[in-house]
């Protein structure tokens, strides 16, 4: 049987891509936070998942403001990277697991989850930088993914307890899946961030520590966290937060907190990082 025996969560802010691409990671700006992700390498090469589920989400990348899904599932067999105007970044093309997917999907669905299927789908910077910040910069990603891109980029974006619940149903479909799998389940975005307008770069670092702690302690204060006080507390993109309780939904109601780190500031934001294990 396939099983998700951990979660893990990282912000996929862009600068980061362009940092890994132009050579930067050494810079003094850059140092610390690439350092940050050292153990989590580690982890994840000894961890060898055969399949990571990442919920992301696309910039206007595969999916026009002309159609905005709210969940979509990938289920192609490959996944190129985006053009996201500057060419495709030089990672490597993301290998899917079309037969998971499509398990995924149907059992999903039948539980109420009205997911869009997606079988062609180029990838952005939402997905391909948190793979860069766990695996490194390998020549083939080591393992097959399934992306999941969520809406959280026009509102209204799916609630924070719609997301967990998802999580638990992904969990229940992986775990029906007959095949001998290893999974991880990842949760991309965040943490706090405003773009633009007069709050831009706010940070709010308290609502953050709190999160971090609360997705490890006591998920369920976070799943009633609705909307705005997101926007209110953390700007206007922290809504990306959304996409991690995807992640913890997966999980076991206790799990271990194996690695976090939080570094302020990429590009005006604040990037959080957790590695969660289920117990058993
Ligand atoms: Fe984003």
């Amino acid at each position: 049987m396939a099983r998700i025996v951990a979660g893990v969560t990282a912000s996929h802010v862009p600068a980061i891509g362009a940092a890994l691409d132009l050579g930067k990671t050494e810079e003094p700006y850059w140092r610390p936070l690439f350092k940050g992700f050292e153990r989590s390498k580690e982890w994840m090469a000894k961890t060898k998942p055969d399949v990571v589920i990442v919920a992301y989400n696309d910039h206007a990348s595969a999916f026009s403001v002309e159609i905005i899904p709210t969940f979509a599932l990938g289920c192609a067999a490959e996944f190129p990277p985006a053009d996201e105007g500057w060419g495709p970044r030089p990672v490597p093309v993301v290998k899917g697991h079309p037969v998971l997917a499509a398990d995924i999907a149907q059992s999903v669905i039948l539980d109420g989850f009205d997911l869009t299927i997606v079988n062609k789908m180029e990838v952005d910077h939402g997905l391909t930088v948190p793979l860069n910040l766990l695996f490194g910069q390998p020549k083939e990603w080591p393992c097959r993914f399934i992306p999941l891109a969520v809406n959280v980029v026009m509102y209204p974006p799916p609630t924070g307890q719609r997301c967990y619940m998802l999580g638990k149903a992904i969990r229940k479909a992986v775990e029906s899946f007959d095949e001998d799998l290893k999974v991880v389940i990842m949760g991309t975005g965040g943490m706090s961030h405003q773009i633009s307008g007069p709050r831009a770069g706010l940070i709010n670092r308290e609502f953050d520590t709190r999160f971090l702690d609360n997705l490890t302690k006591d998920p369920q204060a976070l799943v009633r966290i609705p909307h705005l006080e997101y926007v209110r507390e953390a700007g206007a993109e922290a809504i990306e937060l959304v996409m991690w309780l995807i992640m913890r939904g997966a999980l076991d109601d206790e799990v271990e907190e194996v690695y976090r780190f939080y570094h302020v500031p990429a590009s005006n934001t604040a990037v959080g990082h957790i590695i969660l294990e289920n117990k058993q």
